[in-house]
């Protein structure tokens, strides 16, 4: 597919996925590389620009990650980043310095002079800072385009070479113009068109897909998760009937779950769609085991051997369908953009299954965009902003031992947790939320009885990754319906707490 590209060039910022992501909103498709790119691999890609971005080290470092000076020779514009635009002044002769003291947070931007990156751009406004290095002198040819009270050369570049260096963080939320700045480099420096919307992107994986598979046969383990439902639903568009899906419901998903994905998936959408009912097997396989380490290693091993045969039943395929997304495939600059890698709850299925090749039809795709393709092929919002849940599902949000009878317990709760998160329209603002049974039981009193029953904990964090979390400033008075409705409608559950813990040192799932 040939789309106008831009070429993000890793230094190991902590932002650096959030740069790519900011570029492809903008309907410019962009990769994330690591920054040793040569100039002749460059080339060789043919970006419409190229953005360095930021990165811990400091240009004088002995080992800090450089570029050959010919990249700025191939006439493709350039923008750098903080780090990036330090080291745009430092490779072409300019000059770069330690501050007295690093700068950390909002400070106002004055234009000091008009240039393209600047349209819409108000004379002054407020961007987000974090560095301790700074360009003090811009190389021959450039001048200063705008400044704060502590940081004169805050941005600068090259209108005639097309090259720019901003000091601040343009990607993030707290930069008020950042967006429009990248968004003038884009469009007024770089010359993009904006071809790449998710609507161009399903109607080309729709075409490459049928092209690819024809009439040949296809697999596809569905967990009921965005990444595994939208791969589907877009080879389903491709190919219809010649896709098999496979869902292994292992019985310890939400409360109807496993209704719902039948429902979207075989009712509405009209999927080949089978469903292995395994959650009894695995009810039996984790009996009397309360180690959380060797309850995963059970349903991770029994979720192949189930899937391996339905997938007998099935007979040899061509292609089996995985829900690769891009932050799997990027290789980062310096290993320190590090995000959490979808857990390979299906990494094992390959090696079980009868087939030719694999086909990633999202391996170009971050998440907002891959639920942004979900919208654009019709699947519901439950599927498309389903929160993250893990493989082994409601297994380690039951300390100790899995039975029948904490899985309803635990389901219900969850439940209502769920429902009071939806009602109060918290729902977007908090990045997972769930109940957990605790191995405690404790006393209380219900209706004039005492009972002795189980401590249900609420658990619902915000973070960005997943990588770190903190604990979610729910009000009170949620808190308080949830614990009131979950004592009253739930079954063998008498008391309620809330788990005020962030990531690190805790994690986000309880086992
Ligand atoms: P923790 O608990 O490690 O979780 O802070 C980080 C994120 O990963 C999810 N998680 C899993 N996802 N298979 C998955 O697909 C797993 O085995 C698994 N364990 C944890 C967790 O829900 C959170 O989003």
């Amino acid at each position: 597919m040939q789309h106008e590209k831009v070429l993000v060039l890793d230094f190991g910022g902590q932002y650096n996925q959030l740069i790519a992501r900011r570029v492809r909103d903008l309907n410019v498709y962009c990769d994330l590389k690591p920054c040793d790119m040569t100039a002749e691999e460059i080339k060789r890609y043919d970006p419409i620009g190229i953005i360095f971005t930021g990165g811990p080290n400091s240009v004088y470092d002995p080992d800090s990650p450089r570029v050959p000076k010919e990249i700025f020779d191939l006439g493709i514009p350039v923008l750098g980043i903080c780090y990036g635009a330090q080291l745009i002044a430092y490779t072409l002769g300019g000059k770069v310095e330690h501050a007295a003291m690093s700068e950390y947070g909002r400070r106002e931007v004055s234009l000091v002079k008009d240039a393209p990156l600047f349209a819409g751009v108000p004379a002054s406004s407020i961007c987000w800072m974090s560095h301790t290095d700074h360009v003090t002198e811009v190389p021959e040819g450039f001048e200063v385009l705008a400044s704060t009270s502590t940081c004169r050369v805050t941005v600068y570049g090259s209108q005639e070479r097309k090259i720019y260096g901003i000091q601040f963080h343009p990607e993030v939320v707290h930069s008020e113009y950042g967006n429009r700045m990248l968004e003038n480099f884009l469009y007024r420096v770089c010359g993009a068109k904006g071809d790449w919307t998710m609507k161009n992107f399903v109607q080309e994986q729709v075409a490459y897909l049928k092209e690819k598979i024809g009439e040949k046969r296809v697999l596809c383990a569905m967990s009921g998760g965005v990444d595994s439902a939208v791969a589907a639903t877009l080879v389903y568009r491709a190919v219809g009937s010649r896709l098999t899906c496979v869902f292994v419901d292992h019985g310890l998903l939400r409360k109807y779950e496993a209704e719902e994905v039948m429902d979207v998936f075989r009712e509405k959408l009209g999927m080949n769609l089978i469903k292995a009912d395994a959650g009894a097997h695995f009810l039996e396989k984790l009996k009397g085991v309360s180690d959380p380490e060797t309850k995963r290693k059970i349903i991770g091993a029994e979720f192949i051997k189930v899937f391996e045969a339905e997938a007998k039943k099935i007979g040899a395929v061509d292609f089996l369908v995985q829900g690769t997304i891009y932050p799997d495939v990027i290789e980062s600059g310096k290993g320190k953009s590090a995000v959490i890698k979808s857990h390979h709850n299906v990494g094992g299925l390959p090696s079980v299954v009868d087939f030719q090749e694999i086909v990633e039809p999202l391996r170009d795709l971050f998440k907002d965009e891959v639920r942004r393709v979900g919208k654009e092929l019709g699947l519901p919002d439950s599927v498309v902003w389903r929160q993250p849940f893990p493989g082994p599902g409601l297994a380690i949000r039951i300390m100790g031992e899995v039975t029948p009878e904490k899985l309803e317990t635990l389901r219900d709760a969850d439940h209502i947790f769920r429902e009071e998160i939806a009602k109060a329209g918290l729902q977007n603002q908090i990045w997972q939320y769930f109940a957990v049974i605790t191995n405690s039981k404790t006393v209380g009193v219900q209706g004039d009885f005492r009972t002795y029953e189980n401590v249900i904990a609420l658990r619902a964090v915000t973070s960005v990754d997943a990588m770190t979390a903190d604990w979610a400033r729910i009000p009170y008075e949620v808190l308080e319906k949830v614990s009131t409705r979950i004592t009253n409608e739930v079954k063998h559950a008498n008391r309620i707490v809330y788990d005020i813990t962030s990531k690190p040192p805790a994690t986000i799932e309880w086992e």
